[in-house]
């Protein structure tokens, strides 16, 4: 356990958090031991986060829920801080089921999403009353066999279905069903469970951003509630997420503002939409819940200075960070300057395209060792991690003033 000595009055929060990260890592490699690349997540933001979005929700929808997406950071301290305000888990294997319940989820509360379910997934998470969006015909086929050759449900089974959007005229999103399919998954699964209570999973996100293409999805979403509601029984709407402001902690009053403002906007679309009116409406946020209470420290591994292009080579790529997205991380560095240099971030792999931010003022003097720290990185950092040319060495949960570390899971 390490415990904290100081903090620099008058930094941003973000600027303490990394000062402090940095005075930990050189203590500790001071006594001998490298310990970047090395994540550290703040707790008590982890809490205050869950426990806003968990009043939000209750506030906004009765009878909905909040689920804790597994993949953006499976850390059991974050994932039991969750869990304690009372939000769920949503999953998207079989081990993060299986994590899920080992962290005492009941299975009512977990959700199960994701365009690749294992048949065992899909028939076990059914058969223990979890929440289930099927992505795809074939598994609705799976889920209607094992509804078929089951018949003792103490509660009515929850099967929704993930629409999937045009996201511009020429795209297609490759996650979930069209219109159609769900009107025949629909009828499929009411042939075999007369009792089952059928959804509709629009997540919002890059899936469905808002613009034209939520309104056609929404359209869609339409058609799809007027079949359920013809069909009888309960119902149930799963907003997904991808909504929320990164920036809930940096000012946090303007970011709880734009949040209601979101959350009560999808609440008339639905309304006025889907006529849904008693249905409990669903979420699974993650870059809201930890996206803010992640500082990563890496090292500054070359530093190249050619007038085409400036590059730091630094140890924290795609190997530790999220990729895939195009994402900008903001960048604090151990030595700050008054002058600064415009240069693109290259991590250690060896691809072209392993770029982690581009046109970062790195202060001028900055030399191989330096340490640097990406800010607002607790979310699909730890869940997306590899191992090629180097992953996370220590993971560092701070609790208050305590230090504890925890393995990868
Ligand atoms: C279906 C689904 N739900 C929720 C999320 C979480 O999104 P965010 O971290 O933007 O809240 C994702 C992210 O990939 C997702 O695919």
């Amino acid at each position: 356990m390490i415990s904290l000595t100081s903090s620099d009055r008058g930094a941003s929060m973000f600027q303490r958090e990394a000062a402090e990260a940095f005075r930990i890592v050189k203590k500790l490699e001071g006594r001998g031991t490298r310990v970047e690349p090395a994540l550290f997540i703040n707790l008590a933001r982890v809490r205050t986060n869950a426990s806003r979005v968990a009043n939000l929700w209750a506030r906004t929808f009765s009878g909905g829920a909040a689920f804790f997406p597994y993949k953006t950071n499976s850390t059991r301290a974050v994932c039991q801080a969750i869990r304690s305000a009372h939000i769920g888990a949503e999953v998207c294997s079989d081990s993060e089921f299986r994590l899920a319940l080992r962290d005492r989820h009941n299975a009512r509360n977990i959700m199960v999403n994701g365009p690749a379910k294992s048949h065992e997934l899909i028939a076990s998470s059914i058969l223990q009353g979890a929440i289930v969006n099927l992505d795809n015909l074939e598994e609705v086929r799976i889920a209607c066999s094992t509804l078929r050759h089951s018949s003792a449900f103490t509660n009515s089974p929850r099967i929704g279905f993930r629409l999937r959007p045009v996201i511009n005229t020429q795209q297609l999103s490759v996650f979930g069903m069209d219109r159609d399919q769900i009107l025949t998954a629909c009828r499929m699964v009411k042939d075999v469970c007369k009792d089952a209570s059928l959804g509709i999973h629009l997540h919002l996100g890059l899936n469905a951003p808002i613009g034209n293409c939520f309104a056609r999805a929404l359209n869609d979403a339409a058609d799809i509630a007027r079949c359920f509601q013809s069909s009888g029984g309960k119902t149930f709407v799963n907003v997904g997420s991808g909504f929320w402001p990164p920036d809930w902690s940096t000012n946090r009053q303007q970011a709880v503002e734009s949040a209601l403002l979101t959350v009560g906007m999808i609440r008339r679309v639905l309304r006025k939409h889907l006529d849904l009116e008693n249905s409990p409406v669903y979420t699974e946020p993650g870059e809201t819940l930890i996206g803010d209470a992640g500082v990563l420290v890496g090292r500054v591994m070359s530093v190249k200075r050619d007038p085409r292009r400036n590059v730091l080579v630094v140890d924290t790529g795609q190997n530790v960070l999220r990729n895939g997205r195009g994402w900008q991380f903001d960048v604090i560095f151990e030595r700050p300057a008054r002058r600064t240099i415009r240069m693109d971030l290259k991590g250690p792999l060896c691809y072209e395209t392993d770029i982690v931010a581009s046109g970062v003022p790195v202060p001028q003097g900055t030399v191989r060792g330096d340490l640097l720290a990406f800010l607002r990185c607790g979310a699909y950092s730890v869940a997306t991690a590899f191992d090629w040319s180097g992953n996370y060495r220590r993971l560092f949960v701070r609790d208050g003033r305590r230090i504890l570390e925890e393995h990868r899971r």
